[in-house]
């Protein structure tokens, strides 16, 4: 068995309000390096509030959240910052690219604290973006480029400081079924190389793309029968 990426040891979160809302219930979950999860539930079940832990964006009210083995409930702000910097990739629905900038530009920028020297940097961007299969488009702007090509791009970046874990929020939510495709293609050939790969959805069809899901129902996580573990 692989190392944990995700350890969360009865990690909840509860709105304060008035009214608190309890948005994510005590919950236990370990994602080891190199699977491949999916996490699925309706509209308001909890599913951001999952990922903004996950994402270190958001820590948790009760509970310990160990991300490769750290205890992030630790961390100063800044701390946690560089760590989520350092170790989580994100990919979001709307693909958040800088429009006047070059596909090559878009995944250089992602580098730019991360103390990596500039000409490494573009030649690590140019791999990125081979590897998602863009080597042929470096050097096109956004809004030149498909919406499946743009969520390429966005994974280039989000790979390209080599993180441990790809977080994905609803990848293909903006997509028509083709390119929805192509990109789900892609997340399984990374998790085929070996990447970890968490997607939240609330699309059952994406979800089967997981080699293991989790269902989220009112804040309540649980793994789905008949997948692992
Ligand atoms: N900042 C907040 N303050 C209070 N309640 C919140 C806050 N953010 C979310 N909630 C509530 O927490 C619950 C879970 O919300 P969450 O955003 O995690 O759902 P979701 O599964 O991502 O939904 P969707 O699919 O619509 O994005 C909902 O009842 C929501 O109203
Ligand atoms: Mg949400």
């Amino acid at each position: 068995m692989t190392a944990p990426v995700i350890e969360f040891r009865q990690v909840a979160l509860t709105y304060p309000g008035p009214p608190p809302v309890a948005a994510l219930r005590p919950c236990d979950l370990v994602i080891r390096r190199g699977e491949f999860v999916t996490v699925v539930g309706p509209s308001g079940s909890g599913k951001s509030t999952f990922l903004n832990i996950a994402g270190l964006l958001d820590a948790p009210t009760s509970g310990t959240y160990l991300l490769d083995g750290l205890d992030t409930g630790a961390l100063k702000d800044g701390d946690r910052t560089a760590l989520r910097g350092r170790r989580i990739g994100f990919v979001f629905q709307s693909f958040h690219l800088l429009p006047h900038r070059s596909a090559l530009e878009n995944v250089t920028l992602a580098m730019v604290y991360s103390g990596v020297a500039r000409k490494e940097r573009r030649q690590r961007a140019r791999e990125a973006l081979v590897r998602v299969g863009l080597g042929h488009r470096v050097g096109s702007l956004p809004t030149r480029l498909s919406g499946g090509e743009r969520q390429r791009v966005a994974i280039a970046r989000a790979l390209v400081a080599r993180p441990s874990l790809l977080l994905c929020d609803e990848p293909t939510g903006n997509l028509d079924t083709a390119n929805a495709q192509a990109v789900l293609a892609l997340l399984a050939e990374l998790h085929a190389d070996g990447m970890t790969v968490l997607v939240i959805t609330h699309d059952p069809e994406v979800a089967g793309r997981g080699a293991r899901t989790v269902t989220i129902r009112d804040g309540v996580l649980r793994e789905m029968a008949g997948t692992p573990r």
